[in-house]
């Protein structure tokens, strides 16, 4: 029998699972533990896919961090957590006895080798324990300059490499992976010199989301799409990430370092562009599918023309209001600058040097404090080679658009022209639309449930590997090189709760396009 055989026996919770989704048992390590990503994401999701019955039997979470604090007091603060923050609630009094039973806390100062041998012996006595089979993940939430300390001290400590023959040890990490590439270049050398990179998972939550998972499905699990996704019949693609929040808590001060070009367009919309431009996969695997990913990175034309002109527009926001309250300007947020030239909102258009994407533009956009909450790929086909209701009155020209919406409302829509019944011919655009909640019902696993779940069992699809992160930081470093050179933004350049700045729609404007109104 199987491990993951053997550990679906005896959990009852797990009866109905496909065996494959049956991970064996293991230790997952959280460094960082006690602050924001642990408390808000990692032992939720764990919470749910305990309750869910995805965990395997003996699955032992230890949390890892700076302050002193027992088993008890880690249990009791994860708890608050887990209420405040569970997708699912409330919690599940059974549930949550059982799950807390196998989460322990052991104390680890970073940069303390000592520390990591004393973790060592901890991971060793619940292994006799709990039976986890020697298998570890190792969780970095941490602060980013800690990755490469933390990776070293536990390759130091003998814990970064399988602890005996057939069990598997794992490194999970969050972004920045990097600031730019030579310092992505750097924390990938550091990083593989503890952990092989087949060991490495790289999270970009937004590959956990449903709906972007979903761009691979509506693309190879069907036929009708696919014929038209080329040059030949798309116009452009619009790709959308825009949030309504600002810098709340103290994210202001994080964000300094970051802007949007780190923070959201090197990792999640290149994602989005990668999945949505790609050439079929071989096989529905983690290394063809990165493979294809890749690909793409590879083949967009570089931001800056040879001239040194770049088809983006940054932006910033300055005060503004919604629903009749005021919204603070970036530069008044806690943690900023007066004077900070950090972009809060980019806009890019780029091309994809290839047979299928040859002359397509593609516009992609984020930022803080727009109107609206909402994520999303729109592809806009070709107009019809002919005008055939040109003559017959109020015909407008409209082309098809096929939406994917990521979030919220997630689903898919289709907008052709119809006639109006009537007896003239008066065309009007239509929808055809999917939408997840009606179609499915119940609510979708969260994005770090998914990623936990697939780290577990030892698939990479859903992560980034090294190439995809240094290719698409090639792209982006230019950019980031290129500003600090130039005379001082006019920042703000819109106002909060607007659609951002009023280049951008220059920016669209001038390759015969506009931006979609959301
Ligand atoms: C994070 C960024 O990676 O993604 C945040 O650091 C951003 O600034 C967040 O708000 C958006 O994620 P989601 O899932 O809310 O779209």
């Amino acid at each position: 029998m199987s491990d993951s055989n053997q550990s679906a026996s005896v959990n009852p919770l797990r009866r109905d699972l496909p065996a494959g989704m049956a991970p064996r048992p293991c230790t997952l390590v959280l460094f960082g533990a006690t602050g924001d990503l642990g408390a808000r994401k990692l032992m939720p999701a764990l919470y749910n896919l305990a309750r869910q019955g995805f965990l395997p039997a003996g699955c032992t979470i230890v949390g890892a961090a700076r302050r002193e604090m027992s088993d008890t007091q880690f249990r009791e603060q994860m708890r608050a957590a887990v209420e405040t923050h569970s997708r699912q609630k409330p919690v599940a009094a059974e549930v949550w006895n059982d799950f807390a039973g196998s989460v322990f806390y052991q104390r680890v100062r970073f940069d303390e080798p000592g520390d990591y041998r004393a973790l060592g012996k901890r991971l060793a006595e619940l292994d006799g324990q709990r039976q986890t089979g020697g298998n570890c993940l190792y969780y970095l939430a941490t602060a980013p300059e800690y990755f490469p300390v933390v990776a070293g001290c536990l390759h130091e400590a003998g814990l970064a490499r399988p602890q005996r023959e057939g069990t598997w040890a794992r490194l999970l990490m969050e972004k920045p992976v990097g600031r730019d590439l030579a310092s992505a270049r750097a924390l990938h050398e550091q990083l593989h010199a503890a952990f092989a990179e087949e060991q490495i998972y790289r999270i970009d939550h937004y590959l956990g989301k449903e709906t972007v998972q979903n761009i691979l499905a509506l693309r190879f699990a069907n036929a009708i799409f696919e014929p038209l996704w080329n040059r030949r019949y798309v116009d452009h693609v619009q790709i959308t990430v825009a949030e309504r929040v600002g810098m709340e808590g103290r994210r202001g001060e994080y964000y300094e370092t970051a802007g949007a070009a780190r923070d959201m367009m090197q990792n999640h919309l290149m994602q989005l562009l990668t999945l949505m431009a790609m050439e079929p996969p071989v096989a529905m695997d983690a290394q063809a599918i990165r493979d294809e990913k890749v690909k793409v990175l590879r083949a967009i034309q570089p931001l800056l023309g040879e001239d040194g002109c770049c088809a983006c527009v940054r932006g910033q926001y300055g005060p503004g209001s919604f629903a009749g309250q005021r919204l603070a300007g970036y530069r008044e947020e806690e943690g900023v600058a007066p004077d900070s030239a950090v972009e809060t909102y980019l806009a890019l258009r780029l091309y994809v040097d290839t047979w299928r994407w040859s002359g397509v533009p593609f516009y992609l956009r984020t930022g803080k404090r727009l109107a609206k909450r909402v994520s999303e790929i729109a592809v806009r086909f070709r107009k019809p080679p002919m005008a055939m209701f040109g003559r017959i009155e109020q015909m407008v020209e409209r082309a098809n658009q096929l939406v994917l919406r990521v979030q919220p409302d997630e689903g898919i829509s289709l907008s052709f022209d119809a006639k109006v019944p009537g007896m003239r011919m008066r065309l009007e655009p239509v929808k055809m639309d999917f939408r997840y909640g009606s179609s499915f019902g119940g609510d979708s696993p969260e994005a770090y449930e998914r990623l936990l779940l697939d780290a577990m069992l030892g698939d990479s699809t859903l992560f980034i590997r090294a190439d995809e992160v240094e290719y698409a930081w090639k792209l982006i470093t230019p950019l980031l090189e290129m500003w600090p050179s130039q005379t001082a933004p006019d920042f703000p350049n819109y106002e909060a709760g607007t659609w951002g700045p009023v280049q951008a729609d220059a920016l669209i404007a001038e390759t015969g396009h506009a931006w979609r109104r959301l």
